[in-house]
């Protein structure tokens, strides 16, 4: 249904275009559920450098503009970029797999340069899944955490946009910084960290920042403290309370959102 070629009338139509602008390849839109899947990856490991429109800003460059990205097709020129960072530049690694990459790339390149719009590219609604087979869904992945007669009650008639519930729940918080009214309904609690010194006593908090150098962290009184890192000393134990959902990205098939979304947004 999607992706047909344009009639012949509609391709001879010259682009309004600033004559210097690179040619953006035309592209196939991609499946909503892997749009939905990128942009929550997005949200959680790009946005803050590279700008929610991916047109930078926050110290990382617009990436529309990027001549990698223009050449990228399904996230094979984006990957080793990702993966293996550009430390030096102030690029970190990420360790998402490919395909996680492939996701994120769909996502960028769904943004158009010429008139950014990302709603024209996906479907009026995202709502064409199987309520019945997202209950089931909810029941064997997610019922272990939640319960949509407890924490998740009256979820689905808090949002107007069912687009906006499908980010709510694929990536609880990552959208939400922007400020857009319902989506910031969560409070999402904190990444926290306990690090064992060879000597002395252990101390948790809040983690800041960690590489393979430092780490540092806020004490609950919000005293930062700093260790130096080299190999396994002092051992460091993350506790990352989103790591569930971080986890199952890369695991929802496309089926799996469509049917758990139409089941979410029947929640009242
Ligand atoms: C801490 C900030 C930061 C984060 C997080 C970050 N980037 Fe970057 N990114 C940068 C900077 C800075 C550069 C420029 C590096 C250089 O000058 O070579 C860059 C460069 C890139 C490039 C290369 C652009 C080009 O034309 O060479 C791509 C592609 C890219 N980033 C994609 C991503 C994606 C996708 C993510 C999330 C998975 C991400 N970045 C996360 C800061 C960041
Ligand atoms: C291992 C536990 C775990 C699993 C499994 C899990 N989640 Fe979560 N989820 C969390 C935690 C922790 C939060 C953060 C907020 C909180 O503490 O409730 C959260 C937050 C959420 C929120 C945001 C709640 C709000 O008030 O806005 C939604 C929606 C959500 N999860 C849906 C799901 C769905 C749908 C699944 C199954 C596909 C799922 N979760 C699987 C642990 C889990």
């Amino acid at each position: 249904m999607m992706g047909q070629a344009p009639p012949q009338a509609a391709r001879a139509r010259p682009l309004a275009r600033p004559a210097n602008a690179p040619a953006y390849p035309d592209r196939a839109p991609a499946d909503p559920a892997v749009l939905a899947r990128g942009k929550a990856l997005y949200g959680v490991h790009c946005n803050f450098c590279h700008g929610s429109d991916a047109r930078g800003g926050e110290g990382g460059p617009n990436l529309l503009r990027s001549e990698l990205v223009l050449n990228d097709q399904h996230g094979e020129l984006i990957a080793p970029v990702v993966q293996n960072g550009r430390p030096d530049q102030g690029m970190p690694p990420t360790n998402l797999t490919s395909s996680q990459v492939s996701d994120v790339a769909a996502f960028i390149h769904a943004f158009k340069v010429g008139g950014y719009d990302i709603s024209r590219m996906t479907p009026p609604t995202v709502l064409v899944g199987n309520a019945q087979a997202g209950e089931a869904y909810f029941a064997a992945t997610c019922a272990s955490c939640h319960s949509v007669t407890g924490d998740l009650k009256g979820f689905g008639a808090k949002f107007s946009d069912p687009k906006i519930l499908q980010n709510t729940y694929l990536m609880p918080g990552a959208g939400g910084r922007g400020g857009r009214g319902d989506q910031s309904l969560l409070h999402v609690p904190p990444t926290t960290v306990t690090i064992s010194p060879p000597s002395g006593p252990k101390v948790s908090g809040r983690l800041l920042r960690i590489d393979d150098f430092i780490v540092t962290l806020a004490e609950a009184d919000g005293t930062q403290r700093t260790f130096r890192r080299e190999g396994d000393i002092p051992a460091v134990d993350i506790h990352d309370p989103m790591q569930p959902h971080k986890d199952l990205l890369p695991k929802y098939t496309d089926k799996d959102i469509h049917d758990l979304t139409a089941y979410l947004v029947t929640i009242q």
